[in-house]
Parts: C-alpha cells; sequence; structure tokens
C-alpha cells in the first residue's frame, strides 16, 4: 500500500506561492486557507460523529480518529478511502461528490492532513507484516472476547464493524494484527497482546480476513434532484403529530399504515440513499437544503431520518426551519432501527 505522505515537491511549490503571496502584499495564504477549509469541512460533515477534535463517539459507533495507535498504522491512502466510498451499511457515508457527497477531491485531501495533524505516535510500517493462522482456531476465542462489540460475525454492533468490505480492502493483514495486539488506547478496545497468545491473535486476523468480499465498483447512479410528486398518500388526512422534535419509527410506520399524507426526506449523503433508503422516501442532503427547498410543501408534514441515528436529519430540520417551514419531524432512532424493525426498504435511486 502507498503511504503518500509527505510531498515535498508540493510543499515547497506551496511555500513558492506563498512567497509570492507576500511579496505582492496580498493578505491570503494559501495553506492557511486550505486549513481553515478542511477546519470549516470537518465541523460540518464529520464533527457531528467523530467529536469536535476526532475525539470518537458523538454518535454510536464513530471511532477516535485523533487515537494514536489508529494514526500510526492508518495510511492515507486507508484515511483517502474511508473518506470518499465511506463504509456502505454503517453510519459512515461516502463523502466524495463522486458518491453523492459534498467533497471534491482537494477538500478530502484537506481533511486527511487535518486528521493526519493530529497524530502524536511515529508511523509504523504495518503493510510488510506477514500472517499466517487458522480461522476456526480463533472462532471460539472471538465468540467470547469480540462479538459483543464487534457483531457475531464481524458486523459491527455497539462498536464499528470489522467484516465491512471497504475496510478489509483498506486494512492489510499488519494493520489488523496491531489492531488487535495493541488496542486503541483512551477507548474500550483494549490491547490484547499480554492476555492471548501471538499465534491466536494471528488467528483472529486469519478470521477476519475471512469474512472479505470485494468491495462494490459499480459506478453508483445518484438520485435526481428533481424530487416530482413525492408527497406519500396524497390524498389521505394530514397525521396528527404533536409538536415534540421526534417521531418514533413506530409511529411513522402506523401513520403510513393508517393512509396518513406525509413527505419522508433522507437527510444523508447520495450513496447511503442509493445502498438503501425507507421506501417512499426521497434524498434531501442535509449538507443541500437550498437545492430541493422550492420543492418541499409547508403545509405537508415531511419527516426526515439519517443513520446516526439523528444528527443529520436534525441539521436538514433545523435548516428548513430557518426557511420558513414549521411541519417537521426528527425519525428520533434513526434509518437503522427502522431497518431492524423489518419495516419496507428500498434500494436505488428511486423512492
Ligand atoms: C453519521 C455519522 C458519521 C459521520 C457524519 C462521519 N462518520 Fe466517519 N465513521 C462513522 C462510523 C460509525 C464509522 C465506523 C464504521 C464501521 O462500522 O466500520 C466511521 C469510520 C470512519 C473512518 C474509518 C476508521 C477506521 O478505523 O476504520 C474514517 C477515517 C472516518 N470515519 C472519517 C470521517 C470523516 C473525515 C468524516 C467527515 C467527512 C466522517 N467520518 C463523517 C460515522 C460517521
Ligand atoms: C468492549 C468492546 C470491544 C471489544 C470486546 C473488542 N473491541 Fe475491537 N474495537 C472496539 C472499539 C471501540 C474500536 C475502535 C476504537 C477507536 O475509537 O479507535 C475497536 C477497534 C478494533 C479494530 C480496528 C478497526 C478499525 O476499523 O480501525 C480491530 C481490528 C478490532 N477492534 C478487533 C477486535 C478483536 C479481534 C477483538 C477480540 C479479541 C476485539 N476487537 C474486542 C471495541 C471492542
Amino acid at each position: 500500500m502507498v503511504r503518500g505522505r509527505s510531498r515535498p515537491a508540493l510543499g515547497g511549490a506551496l511555500l513558492l506561492v506563498g512567497a509570492l503571496f507576500v511579496a505582492c502584499g496580498a493578505e491570503t495564504d494559501p495553506a492557511q486557507e486550505r486549513r481553515e477549509k478542511a477546519r470549516a469541512d470537518y465541523r460540518r460533515y464529520c464533527a457531528l460523529c467523530h467529536g469536535a477534535r476526532g475525539e470518537g463517539y458523538a454518535a454510536d459507533a464513530a471511532n477516535a480518529l485523533r487515537n494514536p495507535e489508529f494514526l500510526s498504522t492508518a495510511s492515507d491512502e486507508f484515511l483517502r478511502r474511508a473518506i470518499e466510498r465511506g463504509r456502505p451499511g454503517t453510519p459512515m457515508s461516502g463523502w466524495a461528490a463522486q458518491r453523492g457527497g459534498p467533497l471534491a477531491p482537494a477538500a478530502v485531501e484537506g481533511l486527511i492532513e487535518l486528521i493526519r495533524s493530529w497524530q502524536t505516535a511515529p508511523d509504523k510500517d504495518v503493510d510488510n507484516i506477514t500472517v499466517t493462522g487458522v480461522a476456526m482456531r480463533a472462532r471460539a476465542t472471538y465468540d467470547i472476547e469480540c462479538a459483543e462489540c464487534h457483531g457475531a460475525d464481524g458486523e459491527g454492533g455497539d462498536f464499528m464493524s470489522l467484516n465491512n468490505p471497504e475496510f478489509l480492502f483498506s486494512a492489510s493483514d499488519g494493520f489488523l494484527r496491531e489492531a488487535i495486539a495493541n488496542g486503541r488506547s483512551g477507548t474500550v478496545m483494549k490491547p490484547y497482546a499480554g492476555e492471548l497468545t501471538p499465534q491466536t491473535i494471528d488467528d483472529l486476523v486469519v478470521l477476519t480476513r475471512s469474512w472479505q468480499v470485494d468491495p462494490n465498483d459499480d459506478p453508483i447512479k445518484l438520485p435526481s434532484t428533481d424530487l416530482g410528486d413525492f408527497v406519500l398518500n396524497s390524498d389521505g388526512d394530514p397525521p396528527t403529530f404533536d409538536d415534540g422534535r421526534f417521531l418514533k419509527v413506530d409511529a411513522l410506520k402506523q401513520a403510513l399504515d393508517e393512509g396518513m399524507k406525509l413527505g419522508i426526506l433522507d437527510a444523508r449523503p447520495g450513496s447511503d440513499y442509493v445502498t438503501e433508503h425507507i421506501s417512499g422516501a426521497v434524498s434531501v442532503p442535509f449538507f443541500a437544503p437550498d437545492e430541493y427547498v422550492d420543492q418541499l410543501p409547508k403545509d405537508t408534514w415531511l419527516v426526515a431520518y439519517c443513520g446516526c441515528p439523528h444528527a443529520e436529519s436534525g441539521l436538514l430540520v433545523d435548516a428548513l426551519k430557518e426557511r420558513g417551514f414549521s411541519k417537521l419531524k426528527v425519525l428520533d432512532e434513526g434509518f437503522f432501527v427502522w431497518k431492524d424493525r423489518g419495516y419496507p426498504l428500498t434500494e436505488g435511486a428511486m423512492p
């Protein structure tokens, strides 16, 4: 894997540009501007789950990005792929513009630089480590030691997933072994080095690797910004929602079953919508309300949801309130509880 952390040529060019700006008496320094833009992007798109300074867990399962053991083993390429493509099927969206997110390539690089600036431990080259083991031998250990936090087969639970195709594509065997052996200080992921033998740790790596499947590389067809006639049951009665901010998933399901008139807005980036969304919902990403506001009715109840479970939907509802809407609800427990209940879901770009 390419680490590509230092770019002396680019750094030199930026210094030169900086010097020219100073020489011409201009006030702005491009490197400074880039850092400020990255901090603003981080505040807007990442802090709601990963915390204001990357400390993690502002939303469930959103890991600590400033963790020293994480940053010393995660290459720039690892971070880039995670940010651009996300971890489909988890609350971590694809944030690149090609995935329906708000970030151009330069903005992704700015975020990598910002996250890298939090690193306190030296880089470790984990990508040339060879691990040999037997998956079956680790099964019982995994069930006892790991499943309660990472899910029975690594699908995630209280904490992050281990079987995600995007994660396993990026994470080398050495990356996995380091994470298990040394843990992640300041989090509940403890070091297993003293507790399990090196061979058991390697067997756990091989078990984790056995869950790997190819990431989906099909080009994604993003949802249209033309919402069409998206109000559901347009001849039905309006629901009698209270004036509280939140609506429970069971109450939304019931309102739909009773044929109530309402609209459902998916506040996540477009790639999440395409992966799977609540049937009948339209995509209105929380970071771009103005592209849609003229198409939304003010006299119909609109229910917004996301996966985190309600931070992005809350931002969308607040933005719509500022623009004069009042019949708004935030889906309380969010997309993943709707999914766990077995309520209707649709894949692809259409409601
Ligand atoms: C809605 C909540 C949410 C938002 C917003 C979010 N993330 Fe995440 N992020 C997560 C979760 C949850 C995971 C772990 C996913 C899993 O189960 O694998 C994650 C994983 C990651 C990872 C991979 C970490 C690892 O150890 O594998 C990186 C890097 C990351 N996020 C960066 C970002 C950046 C940068 C942003 C802003 C552009 C962002 N995230 C926005 C929830 C979020
Ligand atoms: C008490 C809960 C808990 C248990 C038990 C646990 N983990 Fe973790 N694990 C976590 C958390 C939380 C993180 C992310 C920490 C952070 O914020 O950086 C993590 C991170 C990891 C990572 C890095 C994932 C990534 O995307 O960067 C691996 C690999 C991992 N754990 C494997 C294991 C294995 C194997 C076991 C059992 C031997 C185990 N964990 C037991 C909570 C747990």
